[in-house]
């Protein structure tokens, strides 16, 4: 469904994504790992559309289609869902309200009716039950005062709602407890079927206890330098990134 070419990205002038190629397809769950500040972020957003950041060369197609040409909202209703690896609070706006808004903007983009607000409830019901999620937060104003770990529960009941084809998590570990790291896992897995695929964007191998990749990448600088499966990851736990700079040094 997605496919990464030779893609090359700046910000502010400065190159980085250097040549990443990628293809994600129905049904897999990637894993993107690296060291702080190798492009992972960036990676995801310039697949959801963020403007900051400029595409230099390469090409990106989902589901056959030129994604760069797409404009962000178009992007998410195509199916691609980015959660943040940190999330903004938009006080005033309820999370039912936001949710709402969002779910009818998907539809309607597919043609279909807004659905009603009972409706509307029964499937935010639904999902928070999939997710074991504190009704009381949906009351509130969406995400703020939320804890760090409430607010990446919240990214996945978002995303839990979207049933996007195409979910980026980046870092949706990173600040949780383990119970709430399995939250998080088991919305990740409740949600995969064979027509959807993941990317995530994490420093942890713990985290791939939970969520079974089938394929690790390791990004380092813009690049995709190293490919596996889960033991990859559980061999960067033990050797560190040192293992991955000095392959290049090497090279
Ligand atoms: N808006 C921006 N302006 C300037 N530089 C930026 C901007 N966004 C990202 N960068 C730079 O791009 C590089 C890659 O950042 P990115 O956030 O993609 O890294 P990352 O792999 O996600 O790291 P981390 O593991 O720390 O989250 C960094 O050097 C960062 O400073
Ligand atoms: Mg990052």
């Amino acid at each position: 469904m997605l496919e990464i070419k030779n893609l090359h990205a700046s910000v502010a002038g400065k190159e980085i994504l250097r040549g990443i190629n990628l293809t994600v397809n129905k049904g897999e769950v990637h894993a993107i790992m690296g060291p702080n500040g190798a492009g992972k972020s960036t990676l995801a957003s310039v697949l959801s559309g963020n403007p900051a950041f400029e595409v230099t060369a390469g090409s990106v197609t989902f589901f056959g289609e030129n994604l760069l040409d797409m404009p962000p909202e178009e992007r998410a209703c195509k199916g691609i869902f980015l959660s943040f690896q940190y999330p903004v609070e938009i006080p005033g706006v309820s999370m039912v309200n936001f949710m709402r808004a969002a779910v009818n903007a998907h539809r309607q983009y597919r043609q279909l009716d807004p659905l009603s607000a009972s409706n509307f409830l029964k499937l935010m019901h639904s999902k928070e039950q999939l997710l074991e999620l504190d009704y009381k937060l949906t009351n509130r104003s969406v995400n703020e005062g939320f804890s760090g770990g409430e607010k990446k529960r919240n990214e996945i009941f978002q995303m839990a709602m979207l049933e996007p084809s195409l979910a980026i998590l980046d870092e949706t570990d990173s600040g949780l407890d383990i119970d709430a790291m399995k939250v998080v896992a088991n919305g990740v897995n409740a949600l995969k079927n064979e027509n959807n695929a993941s990317l995530v964007i994490t420093h942890y191998q713990r985290l791939l206890d939970y969520i079974v990749p089938d394929f690790v990448h390791i990004v380092y600088k813009g690049q995709i330098v190293k490919t596996g499966n889960k033991h990859l990851a559980i061999e960067l736990e033990e050797k560190g990134y040192d293992w991955i700079k000095g392959e290049e040094n090497q090279a």
